[in-house]
């Protein structure tokens, strides 16, 4: 555990290419890492985590929640973005402006200016969680980029092509990890291998995950 957080810091900084437009800006996130947890449980107190449904019928194994005007959920009837919680029928809590300038600076670090997002949908993943191969397309123009943020346990991402059956290429994400996807690569497979339960210093076996979007006009 503490090799790994060692190794963290060595390439924090780094900026991988894992697709013509997708990049993995190492540790980008380290530093206001503290700030994002501390967000974080202020928006599970208005809005907790929670097992959705797909449509199919199954549990997600990761458990999700939303800041921003906009929040994706999936019960039996589809997947979609609402203005509010479904469980409480109250708008979901507000995208701190912590979050939207994280989100924005791994952005333009990743080559999309002006990206400002509107939805964070937010990943709780416990040991054994995992996310099969998905397109994220329920966003209204594929324009803006997708701006992921991991911190806690590590995981490994899937980055696969525009088909679901094209081979993914396997990056580890560690705790400060950003991803940018957009233009050509922006409606990539992805997903995310059963997280294996190698506890975090500071969130222990957990991980969290939050993916940034433009999802409204
Ligand atoms: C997602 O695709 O929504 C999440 C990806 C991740 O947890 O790294
Ligand atoms: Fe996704």
């Amino acid at each position: 555990m503490e090799t790994q957080d060692f190794f963290h810091v060595a390439d924090a900084g780094t900026v991988e290419s894992i697709g013509p437009r997708a990049r993995v800006l190492r540790g980008f996130a380290q530093e206001q890492a503290g700030e994002l947890l501390a967000s974080i449980e202020q928006i599970v107190r208005i809005a907790p985590f929670r097992h959705m449904t797909t449509p199919s019928g199954y549990a997600m194994s990761v458990a999700l929640t939303n800041s921003g005007s906009l929040g994706w959920t999936t019960d039996r009837r589809g997947y979609r973005y609402t203005a509010d919680d479904p469980d409480s029928g109250r708008p979901w809590p507000a995208m701190p402006a912590v979050f939207a300038r994280l989100a924005s600076d791994a952005a333009r670090r990743g080559g999309f200016e002006d990206f400002e997002p509107d939805a964070c949908l937010i990943n709780e993943y416990a040991p054994g969680a995992r996310l099969s191969l998905h397109q994220d397309k329920n966003e209204h123009d594929y324009g803006a980029p997708i701006v992921s943020v991991s911190l806690g346990m590590s995981a490994m991402f899937l980055f696969g092509g525009h088909a679901r059956s094209d081979l993914a290429a396997k990056v580890p994400l560690h705790h400060g990890d950003v991803v940018v996807w957009g233009g050509e690569d922006r409606l990539r497979y992805h997903g995310v291998m059963p997280v294996k339960d190698q506890p975090h210093l500071v969130l222990g076996s957990r991980r969290i995950n939050f993916t940034f979007r433009k999802a409204g006009r």
